[in-house]
Order: structure tokens, then C-alpha cells, then sequence
């Protein structure tokens, strides 16, 4: 089968939207100091990119969370593989999440994040699939709101592939 990339969103639309986002962000924390929580290993190119604007009132930590097999659709099963670093306990907490799908995945994390004291939970993803949701659950900060399709690059993959696009793009099977 011959997969087939058509960019949806580009480098260009991709940074831009980051800088408004960072700025959004700031404004809301105003100057207190926050966890800008990673959920491995999709939202890292996000991530990289977004803390860049954010000064030095954000740290930086990471989760693994898996979902997904090398499928397009989700496992169903939610497991924790690598567990945050730093103390979260009172803390205000930014989960960095590449994309909003099912929900499932950002509604376990909530839950852990609370369950392990964290003064505020928020989150902010680069894309958002709403149509797709299973959980009623939002993310406060949100890049692109994007169709049903599966998308892949900018730390999004398929079956480990293409996260190194600086695009996003829709992936097609021929
Ligand atoms: P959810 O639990 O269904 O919301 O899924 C969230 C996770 O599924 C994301 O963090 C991604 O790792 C993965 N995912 C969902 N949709 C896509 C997609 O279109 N492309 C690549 N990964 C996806
Ligand atoms: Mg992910």
C-alpha cells in the first residue's frame, strides 16, 4: 500500500499559531510559575517550539502515555509508562499534548494530575478532532481545530513514522 501526505497545515501556519497561542498562555499565568507537562512522544515538537516563547516562568517535564498501537484507531486501553519528574503537588500544571481525539487519553491524565495534588490542571493541544470525542472534555488552549482525518508530522505519527515533518499532513492509503 502506497501512503500519501497532503499538507494540511503548514510551517508557516504552524508557527504563527504558536506565537498566539504563547502569548494567551502568558497572559493567563501572568507571572506565576507553571509545569509545562509534555505527553510523550507526540506533543515533544510542540512542545520544543512552544516553550521557546514562554521566558523563564515555565519548567518542563514529561509523561508517556500509550493508546495507540500501529493503528490508526485507538486501543482503548490507557497505560502510564513514564510518570512526571518533578513534584506536582500544588503546582499549576500545562499538559502539552499533540492531539485531542477520542479524549480518553486527556481524561486520564486530568485524573492523574489531581489525584497527584496539582493545585490547576490545564491543557493545551496542538490540534482537536471534536467530532471524534468520547469523553465530554475540552482543552483550555487549543492550536487548530482539525476534521476527522488522520493526521501525521510535527511529532505526530503513524506506526513511529513522520514525525520530523515541520508540517502536518493528512495521511492517505492508495
Ligand atoms: P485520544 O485518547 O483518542 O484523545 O487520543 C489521543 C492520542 O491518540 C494522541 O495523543 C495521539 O498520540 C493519538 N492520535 C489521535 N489522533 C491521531 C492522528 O490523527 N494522528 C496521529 N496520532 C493520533
Ligand atoms: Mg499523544
Amino acid at each position: 500500500m502506497n501512503e500519501t501526505i497532503q499538507v494540511l497545515i503548514n510551517e508557516v501556519e504552524i508557527q504563527e499559531r504558536l506565537l498566539s497561542l504563547s502569548e494567551e498562555i502568558k497572559k493567563d499565568y501572568a507571572e506565576r510559575p507553571f509545569i509545562m507537562l509534555c505527553a510523550l512522544t507526540g506533543g515533544v515538537i510542540f512542545l520544543a517550539d512552544l516553550s521557546r516563547h514562554m521566558g523563564d516562568r515555565a519548567t518542563i517535564d514529561f509523561v508517556r502515555v500509550s493508546s495507540y498501537g500501529d493503528k490508526t484507531e485507538t486501543s482503548g486501553t490507557i497505560s502510564l509508562d513514564c510518570h512526571p519528574k518533578l513534584d506536582i503537588k500544588g503546582k499549576e500544571v500545562l499538559i502539552i499534548e499533540d492531539i485531542i481525539d477520542t479524549g480518553h487519553t486527556l481524561f486520564f491524565l486530568k485524573k492523574y494530575l489531581q489525584e497527584k495534588g496539582a493545585a490547576v490542571v490545564r491543557t493545551c493541544a496542538l490540534l482537536d478532532k471534536p467530532s471524534r470525542r468520547e469523553v465530554d472534555i475540552a482543552a483550555d488552549y487549543v492550536g487548530f481545530t482539525i476534521p476527522d482525518k488522520f493526521v501525521v508530522g510535527y511529532g505526530l505519527d503513524y506506526a513511529q513514522r513522520y514525525r520530523t515533518l515541520p508540517y502536518v499532513g493528512v495521511l492517505s492509503f492508495k
